[in-house]
């Protein structure tokens, strides 16, 4: 039997750098499409040397987002890169680019021009901010879009300063949104023939995940109050969402606790979640079976004033348990809840590793290192996670696939075109 790809057959131009793009181009590619990933030569995406842990080897910045790729250098401020640009659109299906506002623009390659070489193209750009925003001329980073989207305000905790997450929200998040933008226009495309311009910014894609708290910002312009929250009943509301902490953020109460170790161990901690429906099995747990008929505790609204209370009586129980001690017991009454776990241990944690979302890669300079697998999973398809190709490692074969010659390969590299 031929295994056979979702996107097989789909070929896409990668002029994208750093995190947003390259990690929307490094999930088409996990699905089969053929990514070619346009560099400058020389030099090419800035995270090859950005963080580097080995001397002379890509830094893992760049391998692990640019997996499952071919490199192709290419000059396209050059007029015979700009030809080599231009054919590739004609052959090709999708363009992703992340340059900073006006970039492609200013390189000649507008929308119009796309469209007029292949009208079957698909655009797809990230920006910071949207077309037309009153920011939308600023280059954008991560912690920028989280701050610009709402999501730093609300996170952290009320004592303390705006806090960026280290879930990048800013930049892979948006290049997940592209993705799934670029997959329907590709859908769309079956049907009529025609490409379409595909663009995420960062700011609305932190927007969109954070739309709890739009959600709880009008609730609290409305009530004054968010029962929910660290906040209540005992501290003061301001008229905007407050820092939650660790706050469970919907109609569970949750917080994260310390078990055996902590504080000295900084992640000896589990994330406990009050579920109503199950308060008995909670208090069985616990080794609190009098709180369940209690009516002092035995509904949310009557446990609210002393939600903290009962967390930290929680923590006594939890004194003399492992974070994965205290899960074991804990999922046995089906109660949400998990470990902290260290980047480390998640590195190392078997089930990641058997599920394909950590994997490990042979690189033919820096040998084995750690990268992220695909986190969907399908039933038809086994992903592959391969390494990601060396400055300009495809630039030959590409340019070959493309109907170039050897000789005019050879004056391209002379004139420093690739
Ligand atoms: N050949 C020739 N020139 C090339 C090239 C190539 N193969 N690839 C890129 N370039 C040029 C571009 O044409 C542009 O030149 P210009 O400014 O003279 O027009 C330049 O390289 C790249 O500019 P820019 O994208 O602005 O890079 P930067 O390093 O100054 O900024 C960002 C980086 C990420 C801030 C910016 O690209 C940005 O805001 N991108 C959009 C938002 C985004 O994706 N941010 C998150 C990244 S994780």
């Amino acid at each position: 039997m031929i295994m056979t790809k979702p996107l097989d057959g789909i070929r896409i131009i990668d002029f994208t750098h750093v995190q947003a793009g390259p990690a929307c181009t490094q999930l088409l590619a996990w699905f089969g499409a053929d990514v070619i990933k346009v560099e400058r030569p020389g030099s090419g995406d800035v995270t090859r040397n950005q963080l580097r842990d080995i001397p002379g080897a890509d830094a893992l910045y760049f391998t692990m987002l640019n997996g499952n790729k071919r490199s192709l250098t290419l000059d396209t401020k050059k007029p015979q890169g700009k030809d080599i640009l231009e054919k590739l659109i004609k052959m090709s299906d999708v363009m992703v680019e992340n340059f900073g506002p006006g970039a492609l623009d200013r390189m000649g390659f507008t929308w119009e021009h796309i469209q007029e070489l292949n009208p079957r193209m698909i655009l797809a750009s990230v920006k910071g901010f949207s077309d037309g925003h009153h920011y939308e001329d600023l280059k954008v980073y991560e912690n920028v879009a989280q701050c610009a989207g709402g999501a730093a305000s609300t996170t952290g905790f009320e004592e303390g300063p705006p806090l960026v997450s280290a879930a990048a929200l800013g930049d892979s998040n948006t290049g997940m949104h592209l993705a799934i933008g670029i997959l329907a226009a590709l859908h769309q495309r079956n049907k009529t023939g025609k490409g379409q311009k595909v663009s995420a910014a960062m700011q609305d894609c932190v927007v969109n995940l954070c739309r709890v708290k739009l959600r709880d910002q009008q609730r609290l312009d409305r009530t004054g109050v968010l029962e929910e929250y660290p906040q209540y009943p005992h501290g003061k509301f301001s008229d905007v969402v407050p820092r939650g902490g660790n706050a469970g953020g919907g109609g569970q109460p949750g917080w994260v606790l310390k078990c055996k170790g902590a504080p000295a161990d900084q992640n000896a901690y589990i994330y406990f979640t009050i579920q109503e429906q199950a308060w008995e099995a909670t208090c069985q747990a616990i080794g609190k079976p009098e709180w369940a008929k209690d009516p002092a505790y035995c509904t949310a609204k009557a446990r609210q004033d002393k939600i903290f209370d009962i967390f930290a009586y929680i923590e006594t129980w939890l004194a003399d348990k492992s974070k994965f001690e205290a899960v074991d017991i804990l999922r046995k009454f089906n109660i949400p809840c998990a470990p902290v776990l260290t980047m480390k241990e998640v590195a190392n944690d078997p089930s990641l590793r058997a599920s394909g979302t950590i994997v490990e890669v042979d690189h033919k300079v820096r040998g084995k290192y750690l990268t992220v697998g695909s986190p969907i999973k399908f039933s038809d398809l086994k992903i592959e996670v391969t390494e990601s190709p060396l400055l300009g490692e495809h630039s030959d074969q590409v340019l070959t696939e493309m109907g170039y010659s050897d000789h005019y390969i050879s004056e391209l590299h002379t004139n420093h075109v690739i």
